[in-house]
């Protein structure tokens, strides 16, 4: 029987934080898939073509990954795919509170018994998140090692910073 993870976020843009989960995940389960939530309520700066094909280009080594795209509730698109497993990324304790919550109301929602799976972050990558990755490049900090070099090349461009 496969196992199928799931690992749903904005990924505006895919960080070094996120990928390190993604590695991760892909060793524990057979085939996981990283879903892009089109959330209308969060402005996102790279639109879901964008935020794919930057996916794909950090996750090329790893052949068991699937990327997808759904807008709405988070558990029904688990039940229509069927998924095993929904992979979280712990990165302090102040994600766990909300972090719970979610979980809670989602096994309710759930109709295959789908677990949910919490990864602790890397403390290297525990103090990140999209939003700040997008404001230091934007005013031209830099963020080696906290994003791939291609997704650093693609924030620069679209903040027009040299
Ligand atoms: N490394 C780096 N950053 C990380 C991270 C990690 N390991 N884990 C989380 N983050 C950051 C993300 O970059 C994101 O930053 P941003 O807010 O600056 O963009 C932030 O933490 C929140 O990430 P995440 O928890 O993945 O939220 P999300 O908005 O990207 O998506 C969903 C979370 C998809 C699980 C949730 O919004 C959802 O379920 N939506 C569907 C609606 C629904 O079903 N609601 C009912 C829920 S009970």
């Amino acid at each position: 029987m496969i196992r199928k993870a799931l690992y749903a976020g904005s990924f505006d843009p895919i960080t070094c934080g996120h990928l390190d989960i993604i590695q991760r995940a892909s060793k524990m389960y057979d085939e996981v898939t990283v879903g892009i939530i089109i959330n209308p309520s969060k402005a996102a700066l790279f639109d879901v073509e964008e935020r794919t094909s930057m996916i794909k280009c950090v996750t090329s080594k790893l052949d068991n990954i699937k990327i997808d795209s759904f807008t709405g509730l988070l558990a029904k698109y688990v039940n229509n795919n069927k998924f095993d497993v929904v992979i979280r990324g712990l990165r302090a304790i102040t994600d766990f509170e909300y972090e719970i919550q979610m979980a809670q109301m989602n096994a309710r929602l759930y109709n295959k018994g789908t677990e949910t799976v919490f990864l602790m972050t890397q403390p290297k990558y525990s103090f990140i998140s999209s939003s700040m990755i997008k404001e230091v490049v934007m005013l031209g900090g830099e963020v080696d090692g906290l994003v791939h070099e291609e997704i650093y090349k693609l924030t620069k461009k679209k903040f027009n910073v040299k």
